[in-house]
C-alpha cells in the first residue's frame, strides 16, 4: 500500500467524461438506443385438456396450464396489453406413441387455436408449437424407430399432418421446434399442396439441447426419459453450425427463424441476426424465466429490472421479436 502522500500527481483531468450523459434520467432517456416494444413480444401459453380451472406450474410461478375458457380470457387480456403474438402449446389428457392428439382436429391444441382465431381474428399473430413431444407418451419430439431412436423421416410425415391440422384450425405461424432434418421443407410442401400457402413457418433454428428447458417438462406434463441430444444442438459447437441450420431452414421456406434458448446464446443470436435474410426471433425459455423468478422470490435480485435488462440484451443482440413468459405483464410496463 503506497501512502497517499507518495502517489504520483494525476496528469490533469480526464478529457473524455462518458459519465456526463449518464447524469440524469432525462439524458439517459435521450440517448437510449435499444428499447423493446410490446408489439415485439410474444406470449407462450399452455392449454390443458380436461380441466375446468387453470392449473399452476410450480416451477414457473405465475404461469399456468389453462383450461379452454381461461385461455381465451388470458389471451384477450394479453392482446389488450399490446403483445404482438401468442405461441400455443397443448397438453393432452392422454398420450400415445405417435402423438395422435397432435393432428386430431379435436385435439386440445387445435381446438384452442380454432377458438382463439374465432375470438381474435387477425388482431394478433397466432402461433402454434409444431412438435410431438407434448403428445407422445415417451416425450420425444418425434416417433421412435424399432431400436428406440427418433426416426427422422417417419416424424416428418407426422409433422406434415400436424401442420395441416394447425393451419386448418387458424394458426398464422407454425413453430417447427422438433429439430428433425428437413422439417421446414416437409411442412412447407404439405401446406402448399393443401392450399395453405399463406400459413407461415417460424423455423426453430438454431435450437440447443439445454438444461434450461427443465420447467417446460412440468408445463406439458412430459414423461421424457433421457434427453434430446440426438436431435437438438450441442452448446459446444461453433456458431458455424447454427448458421448452417439457419441456411437450411431459410432454403426450405422458413419465414422467420428463432434462436433458443436466448440468454446463454446471445453470441449465436448476434451471428444469426447478422446473417439471416429473414427476421430473427429469440425464445427466453422456461428455465430463464424460472431462475429470475426464483432469485427474486428470495429477494436476491430486483425482478422487474432483471426482466427488462434481459429483454433489452436479447434485443440488442439482434432479435426482432422475443418469446417470453413475461410478455403480457411487461407489455404494460416501461421497457427501459
Ligand atoms: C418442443 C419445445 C420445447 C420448448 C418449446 N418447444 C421443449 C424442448 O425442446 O425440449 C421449450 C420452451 C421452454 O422451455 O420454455 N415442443
Amino acid at each position: 500500500m503506497i501512502p497517499a502522500s507518495n502517489l504520483p500527481e494525476l496528469p490533469g483531468f480526464p478529457v473524455s467524461r462518458l459519465r456526463r450523459l449518464r447524469r440524469t434520467a432525462a439524458l439517459r432517456r435521450l440517448v437510449s438506443d435499444v428499447v423493446v416494444r410490446p408489439a415485439e413480444l410474444v406470449l407462450p401459453m399452455f392449454v390443458r385438456e380436461g380441466v375446468s380451472e387453470p392449473v399452476p406450474i410450480s416451477s414457473m410461478p405465475g404461469v399456468v396450464q389453462h383450461s379452454q375458457e381461461s385461455l381465451v380470457k388470458a389471451a384477450v387480456a394479453a392482446v389488450e396489453a399490446g403483445v404482438g403474438g401468442l405461441m400455443l402449446f397443448g397438453v393432452p389428457a392422454s398420450k400415445d406413441a405417435r402423438g395422435s392428439g397432435a393432428d386430431d382436429p379435436d385435439g386440445v391444441l387445435n381446438v384452442a387455436l380454432r377458438r382463439l382465431r374465432a375470438e381474435l381474428g387477425d388482431d394478433t399473430v397466432l402461433m402454434a408449437d409444431l412438435c410431438l413431444d407434448e403428445f407422445t407418451e415417451h416425450g420425444h419430439c418425434g416417433v421412435l424407430a424399432a431400436d428406440g431412436s427418433v426416426d427422422n423421416d417417419a416424424t416428418l410425415q407426422r409433422y406434415a399432418a400436424m401442420a395441416l391440422a394447425q393451419a386448418e384450425a387458424g394458426a398464422h405461424l407454425l413453430g417447427t421446434s422438433g429439430m428433425m432434418d428437413g422439417q421446414v421443407g416437409a411442412v412447407r410442401a404439405a401446406l402448399d399442396a393443401a392450399g395453405s400457402s399463406d400459413t407461415g413457418i417460424l423455423g426453430y433454428a438454431p435450437k440447443y439441447a439445454s438444461a434450461f428447458y427443465g420447467p417446460f417438462r412440468e408445463a406439458v406434463n412430459s414423461s421424457l426419459q433421457g434427453d434430446r441430444r440426438t436431435y437438438q444442438q450441442d452448446a459446444s459447437r461453433t456458431v458455424a453450425e447454427a448458421l448452417a441450420e439457419v441456411a437450411l431452414d431459410v432454403a426450405e421456406g422458413a419465414d422467420l427463424v428463432m434462436v433458443k434458448p436466448a440468454l446463454p446464446y446471445l453470441d449465436v443470436l448476434r451471428a444469426v441476426a447478422d446473417a439471416s435474410p429473414v427476421p430473427v426471433a429469440a425464445y427466453q425459455i422456461s428455465g430463464e424465466y424460472a431462475m429470475i423468478e426464483a432469485a427474486a422470490e428470495r429477494g436476491w435480485l430486483d425482478r422487474d429490472r432483471a426482466v427488462v435488462e434481459t429483454l433489452t440484451s436479447i434485443k440488442r443482440a439482434g432479435a426482432s421479436l422475443i418469446l417470453t413468459y413475461w410478455a403480457a405483464e411487461f407489455a404494460n410496463k416501461e421497457l427501459t
